[in-house]
């Protein structure tokens, strides 16, 4: 099957969504699919623009064996909707301003990354900003289980 595309979506690039992109990241080199899918991460705003992710979320994440160290923070583009299959905002605030840029042809392309959780009843990925290392387990907790879900979808997509 030719490569898919899976673009992961926050607010600032710098907590959620590197977060998402380093646990896909794993996921599918753990499963030898790392040729089959390209993956990448952004913001819908531009303050962050060029940054590591934040170190909370990379100490968060290296503690589960996801490395975010090389990610570094940039906005959403119009050729983001075109260059990827899927494109998985963190929360409704996120989706909102997806759905505002995203051209009518490829709206199909957007969704929550949450609605693939299966372990977690969730609706969105809350924001850990302003949190503690509790609030960015939890957002680690959550992306594991919809990635989890996520890559169920991509083997299938591998399969057919
Ligand atoms: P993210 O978290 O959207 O998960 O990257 C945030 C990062 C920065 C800010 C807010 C949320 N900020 O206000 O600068």
């Amino acid at each position: 099957m030719a490569a898919c595309g899976v673009l992961f979506v926050c607010l600032g690039n710098i907590c959620r969504s590197p977060t998402a992109e380093g646990v896909l990241r794993t996921r599918l080199a753990q499963a030898g699919l790392e040729r089959h899918a390209h993956v990448d991460s952004a913001g819908t705003g531009a303050w962050h623009v060029g940054k590591a992710p934040d170190p909370r979320a990379q100490a968060a994440a290296a503690r589960r064996g996801h490395d975010l160290s090389a990610l570094r923070a940039r906005q959403v583009g119009a050729d983001d909707f075109v260059r990827f299959d899927y494109v998985l905002a963190m929360d409704d605030d996120n989706l909102a301003v997806l759905r505002r840029r995203c051209p009518p042809a490829l709206q199909a392309r957007l969704g929550a990354l949450a609605s693939w959780c299966s372990r977690f009843q969730a609706t969105h990925i809350p924001d850990p900003w302003y949190g503690d290392e509790g609030d960015f387990e939890h957002v680690l907790d959550l992306v594991e289980d919809a990635v989890d879900g996520l890559m169920r979808e991509l083997r299938g997509r591998v399969a057919r």
